[in-house]
């Protein structure tokens, strides 16, 4: 399969791209200000571009597209927080993390949906997150942005169910990687007391629910939030 990944300079975006090109897929891999930390080649496409410039989306899909004729899979893991109460978050600050989190996703899937709708198959999973569904003091622009994911995804999936394509939201909770290590150690401590299972999620856990909702086995599983999240939230 040919499979796009967003933000794959980033903790988790790294670990789904290893993870995936040792199963011999076909990698779109993009970046913004580091660089991916696999080599292009025959099966590796790298593109260094700011998702929130829609020209810049515009060139990347199409150049994507011509690399290898099609797009089966997209995994949105680009993603930004900026953290600040919401009477001191700033309108840019709002704005630049709806840009990268909820309106890049939107623009790809629309750019990637006709070609998927054509060739009758597509798998979208998105990266959400806790928050979405809990709130956390400090995440106002962040929350609001990842629980946007659900809507759209909800949406999409009922507006493709019937040309083979699934979409897919993944609420996760706090995992070993990524982010999470730009925040202090006490704040990981309060953290960990919030997490039923006392500890942060192993990404391998959201490799291998990726791969099955590719799969064929979780082609019936469309239109869902679903939470990785130890325990922290449950519907
Ligand atoms: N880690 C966790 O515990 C956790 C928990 C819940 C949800 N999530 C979600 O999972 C996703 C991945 O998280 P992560 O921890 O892997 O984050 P990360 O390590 O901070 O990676 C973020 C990625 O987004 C890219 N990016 C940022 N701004 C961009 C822009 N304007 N245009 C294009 N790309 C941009 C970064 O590119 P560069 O590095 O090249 O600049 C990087 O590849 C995010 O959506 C996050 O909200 C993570």
């Amino acid at each position: 399969m040919v499979i796009l990944i967003t933000g794959a300079s980033g903790g988790f975006g790294s670990k789904l791209s290893k993870y995936f090109a040792e199963k011999n897929h076909k990698l779109v891999l993009q970046s913004f200000s580091r660089e991916v930390s696999i080599k292009e080649d025959a099966n590796v496409f790298s593109f260094s571009c700011d998702l929130t410039n829609e020209t810049d989306v515009k060139l990347f899909m199409e150049k994507a597209l011509s690399k290898f004729g099609k797009i089966d899979v997209v995994i949105h893991c680009a993603g930004i927080s900026k953290n600040a109460i919401s009477w001191k978050t700033s309108l840019k600050n709002w704005n630049e993390t709806l840009a990268v989190n909820l309106t890049a996703p939107f623009l790809i899937n629309k750019l990637l949906l006709p070609q998927m709708k054509k060739n009758k198959f597509g798998r979208i999973i998105h990266l959400s997150s806790v928050v979405s569904q809990t709130g956390f003091p400090g995440t106002v622009a962040y929350a609001a942005s990842k629980a946007g994911l659900s809507g759209l995804t909800k949406t999409i999936s009922k507006e493709v169910g019937a040309n083979g394509i699934t979409v897919n939201n993944l609420a996760l909770g706090y995992f070993n990687i990524g982010m999470i290590e730009q925040v202090p150690q006490d704040q990981v401590d309060a953290i960990l007391s919030g997490i039923p299972q006392q500890k942060l999620g192993d990404p391998i856990a959201v490799c291998e629910l990726v791969q099955y909702l590719i799969s064929d086995a979780g082609s019936y599983i469309t239109g869902q939030t679903i939470p990785v999240n130890g325990g922290m939230y449950s519907y």
